[in-house]
């Protein structure tokens, strides 16, 4: 069946008790033995329960991989596949750019565990290969497109040269969705989701996903880490996470058609850069449109020169996107990640996110193209 499909009848799961076509949320941390002693279901919640173990087979159904996990949230589980997969002494590769704090979290764990991070642009494959250390090099991370900017990682290539070296790649794909890109397919070992965004979809829950693409050492090692250290998703948490991906396709598909729309009339504007990988002018528009199916996602970003001050006049001037932090949801937010991620941030002090939310196009660009003739 197609992925829509899929999403919208959460995998065609009846309650065989009653027939209930909306999936029930099992609250029970703990099951009863049979009179053999024998457990009839899971056991324990931190080990499993059917409300989140729904939720995993569902995305790991959109996804392409064998097997989901949830966490929760996005940081629990990028930081599992860290903890689980490197001992001291290991090196990892992660982007120069992407998700800011899971590179300060990062730089915390190379200092304090003894492993070895390169920072690199993930775009440059000649980079990557040049900080490839064969044997050592546990994992290659990235992120694609990356926050705040939007390049974009050529995931079948660096999947080839990862594996070249004996490493896994893992991908950060919460802004590409399974909608856009489906990391596995492509050759990457892992997907990581913050399953906060797109996935749940309404600005409600914090929670995280990991898919693989197949059973190994490294997954069992994820598994244990999840079941010891607790770090797994609450059957509330996990009911609205599977009641938003159930509208996944047709939110993200609208969303990304509107980032689209606004961007090339963004770019149109005099005195505003536009970071879009849908526009012909993005440096790696050709691998987007080789990896991306759908549409390039409805996270954009603008530079609105004049440095912060006026990045920010620009925001107090917006009366309908909403100026807030994260992103994924039905409602459109802007934010001064300059502001957010601090002095040390590479991001550039004129720039403003954009997540692209479900309101009218004509709504978000004319309140844009107000805010930014104030300038
Ligand atoms: C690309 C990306 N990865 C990971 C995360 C972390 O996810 P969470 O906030 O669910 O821990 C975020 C959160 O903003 C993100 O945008």
């Amino acid at each position: 069946m197609k992925p829509e499909t899929l999403a919208a009848q959460a995998l065609h799961e009846l309650d065989a008790a009653t027939g209930a076509i909306v999936p029930p949320i099992q609250l029970a941390t703990t099951y009863a033995r049979d009179a053999g002693y024998q457990l009839i279901g899971p056991g324990y919640t931190r080990d499993e329960n059917p409300t989140p173990a729904h939720a995993e087979r569902l995305l790991a159904a959109l996804d392409g991989g064998i097997e989901a996990l949830a966490f929760a949230s996005g940081m629990a589980a990028a930081t599992a596949v860290f903890r689980a997969v490197c001992r001291p002494g290991d090196h990892v590769i992660a982007p120069l750019v992407g998700y800011f704090n899971l590179r300060n979290w990062l730089e915390k764990l190379s200092a304090r565990w003894g492993i070895a991070l390169d920072l690199v642009d993930t775009t440059d494959l000649a980079a990557v290969r040049a900080a490839l250390r064969p044997g050592t090099t546990r994992i290659v991370w990235i992120e694609t497109p990356a926050n705040p900017t939007w390049e974009v990682s050529d995931i079948a290539a660096l999947a080839e040269l990862a594996h070249g070296a004996g490493a896994l790649l893992a991908v950060d794909s919460t802004c590409a969705t399974p909608v856009h890109t489906r990391p596995l397919a492509l050759g990457a070992d892992l997907v990581m989701h913050s399953a906060t965004k797109f996935l749940a979809g309404h600005s409600d829950v914090l929670a995280g996903m990991l898919v693989t693409a197949q059973h190994g050492e490294a997954w069992a090692r994820i598994r244990e880490l999840r079941h010891d250290e607790g770090a797994c998703l609450g059957p509330f948490e996990a009911y609205l996470l599977l009641r938003g991906m159930r509208t996944l396709y047709a939110r993200v598909e609208r969303s990304s058609r509107t980032a689209q729309v606004l961007a090339d009339r963004l770019a149109a504007l005099p005195d505003v850069v536009v970071r879009y990988p849908g526009l012909a002018s993005h440096p790696q528009h050709a691998v987007a449109a080789r990896q991306m199916t759908r549409g390039f996602g409805s996270m954009l970003s603008i530079q609105v020169g004049g440095g912060a001050e006026a990045a920010l006049g620009v925001i107090r001037r917006l009366a309908v996107w909403v100026p807030a932090t994260s992103l994924g949801g039905v409602e459109s937010l802007v934010e001064h990640r300059y502001t957010v991620e601090g002095p040390d941030t590479p991001t550039p002090s004129d720039l403003l996110r954009l997540a692209v939310g479900l309101e009218h196009e004509d709504d978000l660009f004319d309140d844009l193209r107000e805010a930014l003739a104030g300038r």
